[in-house]
């Protein structure tokens, strides 16, 4: 595996694969690499003969009081990981090589960002999609790899590629888990023991609201009733939001119908877990 810090040793090493025919594919990260990312590498792997992984903490999109400095930075770590699943390339810019001294240009995605996490964290899209839109340019794969966990982020990205005419499929896996239902995250790491065994909550909440749907129940305020009852019941996690949003749009529903994907974020302390699940009526 060849670890790489410069954007045009990057570019090279894509274009000579691509010469000789070689399809890419590519998984995005922020390293302090899990479970989930290793469900992406496998079927980047499986799917490519190159296999591209890019580590970068993108400080675009933490808001001025969010957690960008203590964000895990594990990169020996990560290239073990990425070594075991037989990555071979791993991208590891520098903020300095991404966002050069007079950088000024973004990549916005509207509507479809104002909503659930867009709302709490103003601007957060913006950098997410400016530094996958550059990370795309940089990497130009065949194949773009992201997690369900993050349903905003997936469908933003996909619709910004569709927009843009990135040049590049995007394939959507499921949901890591640990044991006890909670989604893999590199935040998790963040919370004591109690926290922890309380986050397992969202999982069970999230279940509950699928079987309400299954039984009949339409209502998107309900459903969301549902799941603040419980969560409230059973920890001390604030929530942040519960929605219902159409799986394209991302846009609110009053009544749950279609693709839907039922999304929280709750704290739990001074952290922010994320988690959903899609229902289908
Ligand atoms: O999901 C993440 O880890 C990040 O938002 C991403 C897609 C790598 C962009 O920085």
């Amino acid at each position: 595996m060849r670890v790489v810090r410069s954007i045009r040793t990057m570019q090279r090493l894509v274009s000579q694969a691509k010469r000789s025919g070689k399809r890419v594919g590519f998984v995005p990260t922020m390293g302090a690499l899990h479970d989930g990312h290793r469900s992406l590498l496998r079927r980047c792997r499986r799917e490519n003969d190159l296999a591209v992984l890019s580590i970068f903490v993108n400080p675009k999109q933490f808001g001025l009081r969010e957690d960008f400095a203590k964000y895990p930075r594990r990169e020996h770590d990560d290239k073990k990981l990425a070594k075991k699943e037989k990555v071979d390339i791993m991208f590891v810019p520098s903020v300095k090589e991404m966002y050069p001294e007079g950088y000024l240009t973004y990549i916005e995605v509207e509507k479809m960002t104002q909503f659930l996490c867009g709302r709490s964290r103003p601007g957060h899209f913006k950098g997410v999609t400016t530094v996958v839109g550059k990370l795309l340019n940089i990497v130009t794969p065949d194949v773009l790899y992201l997690g369900q966990k993050d349903a905003q982020q997936a469908a933003v990205l996909k619709r910004m590629a569709r927009d843009l005419n990135f040049p590049v499929a995007v394939r959507v896996c499921p949901t890591v888990r640990e044991a006890d239902g909670l989604a893999m995250s590199s935040r998790n790491q963040y919370l004591p023991a109690g926290q922890r065994r309380e986050a397992a909550v969202l999982y069970r909440a999230l279940r509950e609201a699928r079987q309400g749907v299954a039984a009949g129940n339409r209502s998107s305020a309900g459903i969301a009733g549902g799941i603040r009852s419980r969560i409230g019941r059973e920890s001390s996690g604030r929530i942040d939001y519960i929605e219902c949003v159409d799986a394209d749009t991302i846009l609110p529903l009053k009544r749950i119908q279609g693709k839907t994907i039922i999304a929280l974020a709750v704290w739990f302390g001074k952290t922010r877990l994320i988690d959903n699940i899609i229902v289908r009526t």
